[in-house]
């Protein structure tokens, strides 16, 4: 089976790999020059474990290839997928659809014998049915159906989520295409991954309803853990005594700094556009969006309120600024919000993060600091800052730590310490929704 994915960002590259691996020979396209020179030779753009190995694999294989040309394969191909970027818009939070009807377009003019084409990019309700529109105007001739294929990867952990899926989503108008891309993901029909096969408006919908959910239960808990500080409650006690309620779930109720990343943050807003210009109302999820500012704002209250009301001179060691551990993404990372607000108000700020840092340097104020080594960052600290749960910071040698600081306060915003153990330790210990 030959497949060609337009895209060779993150969920192209991944989805692409996989396939490969699954026995279709792949090529992916990007018109991104330099990208795919690079890719050509195993060079990959990005940080995400095992993807560089499974990408090196299959070309030496020759299952997987890279182009920059759409004339290239798409006339070969059964399927072509469409995994552009869908960025949010300026100034409305909709999706823009610029660089989706832009591949349409091209591919549409190479299209031989009949071919599914498959949009995997996070679209709104009706992008199928549009990309269908410009095929069909671009080139009459055309033997094709659209398709779409959402993808529920995790940044970090994109590769085993590929491989062994809870579910796969297909949006379809044929049987004929269904046949195509249930033929495809086959491998996962033998560990029996559960296959939707749906309309084409329902799969489009499941993405959006899936990540604007989970979003909504980390902002649930987010608030509860402020209630939870109110009452002298713990919250992890309560987001299990909830979770292991088969109906619930455990998963996503882990309290943080709000939820950020490439597609939580731009997904809900587009959800909430789409309902409006649909004339529904989608209050929950406008309410999470709400709360998730504001966790972030109250975040940078409880690191003033440990200082004793003021950062202004006070040097704070910041651990992990990407949005969350496994990536080098910097995308809606809540150290955006809170970083540059603290050097507002006068703080000094010195950070190290494993694998995000060079992204850092260009998203983040210049004034910021970095340290390759963990103990130099924290050195003649006020405070120590904990924004992401990298493993790195889970066995931190606290009394090294605690010696080598200025001050003594400890702000825990992923809760990844116990706080009798660091009031042990003689830290003044804060993290979220526990005393
Ligand atoms: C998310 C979804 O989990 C994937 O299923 C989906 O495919 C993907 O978006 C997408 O639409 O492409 P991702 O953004 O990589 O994946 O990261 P998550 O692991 O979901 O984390 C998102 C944010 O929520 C992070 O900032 C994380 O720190 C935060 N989070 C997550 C919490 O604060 N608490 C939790 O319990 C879980």
């Amino acid at each position: 089976m030959n497949v060609t994915m337009i895209g060779s960002g993150y969920v192209g590259l991944v989805s692409g790999a996989c396939f490969a691996e699954f026995g279709a020979h792949v090529t992916c396209l990007d018109v991104d020059k330099k990208k795919i020179a690079d890719l050509n030779t195993g060079k990959i753009p990005i940080y995400e474990p095992g993807l560089e190995n499974l990408v090196r694999e299959n070309i030496r294989k020759g299952q997987l290839q890279f182009t920059d040309s759409y004339g290239d394969f798409i006339g070969q191909s059964d399927l072509v997928f469409i995994a552009v970027g869908t960025p949010s818009r300026h100034g409305d939070g909709h999706a823009d659809l610029t660089y989706v009807y832009k591949a349409a377009r091209e591919l549409a003019k190479h299209l031989r014998g009949y071919t599914v084409v498959v949009d995997k990019s996070t679209v709104p309700i009706g992008t199928a049915k549009h990309v269908k529109r410009i095929i069909a105007e671009e080139n009459p001739a055309a033997d094709f159906d659209v398709a779409s294929n959402p993808e529920f990867l995790r940044e970090g952990a994109a590769i085993s989520d590929f491989m062994r899926p809870d579910r796969v989503v297909i949006g379809v108008e044929t049987e004929r295409a269904a046949a195509l891309l249930r033929e495809l993901y086959r491998p996962l029909n033998l560990i029996e991954t559960p296959i939707v096969t749906t309309g084409l408006e329902s799969a489009e919908l499941i993405k959006y309803a899936a990540n604007a959910f989970l979003a909504t239960k980390i902002s649930f808990i987010n608030e509860i853990s402020m209630l939870c500080e109110a009452v002298g409650a713990d919250v992890h006690a309560v987001a299990k005594g909830m979770g292991l309620d088969g109906r619930i779930g455990r998963k996503f109720l882990h309290v943080g700094p709000g939820y950020g990343g490439s597609c939580f943050p731009k997904d809900t807003k587009a959800l909430v556009r789409i309902a409006q210009e649909n004339g529904a109302t989608i209050r929950i999820v406008e309410s999470v969006i709400e709360v998730n500012e504001a966790q972030k704002a109250r975040m940078i209250n409880k690191i003033r309120n440990a200082l004793g009301g003021s950062v202004t001179g006070k040097t704070l060691s910041v651990l992990g600024l990407t949005f969350k551990p496994e990536t080098d993404d910097m995308r809606d990372a809540p150290a955006l919000t809170i970083l540059p607000k603290l050097l507002d108000n006068g703080a000094i700020i010195r950070a190290h993060d494993p694998k995000g840092m060079n992204e850092a340097r260009t998203v983040l104020p210049e004034t910021v600091r970095y340290f390759d080594d963990i103990y130099a960052t924290l050195e003649q600290a006020d405070a120590v800052i904990i924004l992401t749960e990298w493993n790195a910071y889970r066995g931190l040698d606290l009394a090294r730590i605690k010696k080598n600081m200025r001050g003594s306060v400890f702000l825990d915003l992923r809760n990844i310490y116990e706080p009798a153990r660091m009031r042990e330790l003689g830290f003044e210990y804060h993290c979220i929704g526990r005393l």
